[in-house]
């Protein structure tokens, strides 16, 4: 059997370059590499809602952000399906199944849902008056990950390191499940990114994180303009006051998204004065090497990829009817595709009542004595 892809994101907002390099840009080349018989792409919605009930219209604005989003960084719909959680009610179905087999414990252990419940503010116990309690659903969004796994046998998951857990809490749910029906989901495996530094792209302030409510972001749709802004006013090295003075790459942003950005090729293109990364750190460490100069090669190297990213988004916005109408078909791909798992799952729960024909001739005999 051929290797199977799923993954996703959130449509709580536009993606950022954090988004594009821990996930998106890899995502492009596992579509073009040919190593995979499927690929699904899913915008989760229903899991977005789980911290968001009261916001719906929140989500239902971000859908297309993200979708553009994909099909702007380069993901082809003829070759990977995207589309949306919600529109897969399968998936609900099969989540309420694997409640059977997790614990409330062992969700209380997932230790990216203790982060996500303190993040957000969340009280933990009955006596902590003074904050929201957690809804279930978000409590227990790792079984709702397990079924869009699981739903769609995927063999591997592209995901951020956060994510470990739920692949762990996945994997721990096939092996319950077959274990008391019978073989018949697939074990999933995670990949991560490969570049360190794309594990976690800071914020252009230097705060360990982009996020939207810091304004720390650079986003896949901003404009050249923008860009440039934010680049220039990225956090570098504070002691780093004269060029002749020595500087530190070690928690200068300028260097840590070159880190994850930059190839022998650019400088080739933009900065031949080096060969590589580094040969120019070295050079900013000893002094003589700008800010100024650091981060218009930055710029260039952003360009570089963004600038045909804007120009597919432009003709995608051009058209926006088009774009859900690839979310249309790939729900609806997506949904058969759920349906098939769902099936062999119903008959190993020995719920597909009405299926089994021999259901019916061994009551039949019970009862005629
Ligand atoms: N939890 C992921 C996020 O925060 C989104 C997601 C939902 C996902 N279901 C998934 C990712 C299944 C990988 C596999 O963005």
């Amino acid at each position: 059997m051929g290797k199977i892809i799923l993954t996703g994101d959130r449509p709580t907002g536009k993606l950022h370059l954090g988004h594009y390099v821990g996930s998106l840009k890899r995502r492009v080349e596992l579509q073009n590499s040919g190593e995979f018989e499927k690929i699904f792409i899913m915008i989760a919605d229903a899991q977005a809602l789980t911290d968001n009930a009261d916001n719906p219209e929140k989500i239902r604005q971000n859908i297309i952000e993200v979708a553009l989003d994909y099909l702007s960084a380069g993901l082809d719909p003829e070759k990977v399906t995207i589309f949306i959680q919600s529109q897969v009610p399968e998936l609900c179905e099969l989540a309420f199944y694997y409640m059977n087999l997790v614990t409330v414990q062992r969700l209380q252990r997932n230790p990216t849902v203790k982060q996500e419940i303190q993040l957000r503010g969340f009280s933990e116990n009955d006596d902590d008056q003074n904050k929201k309690g957690t809804p279930v659903g978000f409590f227990t969004y790792p079984i709702s990950q397990a079924s869009d796994i699981t739903a769609f046998r995927a063999t591997t998951v592209p995901v951020g390191v956060d994510q470990a857990p739920m692949i762990e809490q996945t994997r721990e749910i096939v092996h319950k499940f077959n274990a008391v029906y019978g073989e018949t989901l697939v074990t999933p495996e995670m990949l991560l990114p490969e570049n360190a530094a794309c594990l976690r792209l800071p914020g252009t302030d230097g705060k360990a994180k982009m996020s939207k409510s810091l304004g720390n972001c650079i986003y896949l749709s901003d404009t050249s303009k923008e860009i440039k802004k934010k680049v220039n006013s990225m956090y570098t090295d504070p002691e780093h006051l004269q060029i002749t003075d020595p500087g530190h790459v070690e928690g200068n942003v300028v260097f840590t998204y070159l880190d994850a950005f930059s190839t022998p090729e650019h400088f080739a293109k933009f900065l031949p004065e080096y060969a590589d990364l580094d040969e120019m750190k070295d050079h900013y460490r000893r002094g003589g090497l700008g800010d100024g100069t650091c981060k218009k090669f930055l710029f260039n190297i952003m360009e570089d990829f963004l600038q045909p990213m804007r120009e597919r988004r432009k003709q995608y916005e051009q058209n926006i009817p088009q774009v859900y109408e690839i979310l249309r078909k790939g729900s609806e791909a997506a949904r058969a595709e759920a349906a098939k798992t769902l099936a062999d799952v119903r008959k190993a729960m020995k719920i597909d009542y009405f299926d089994d024909a021999e259901l019916i001739a061994e009551h039949t005999k019970k009862y005629q004595g």
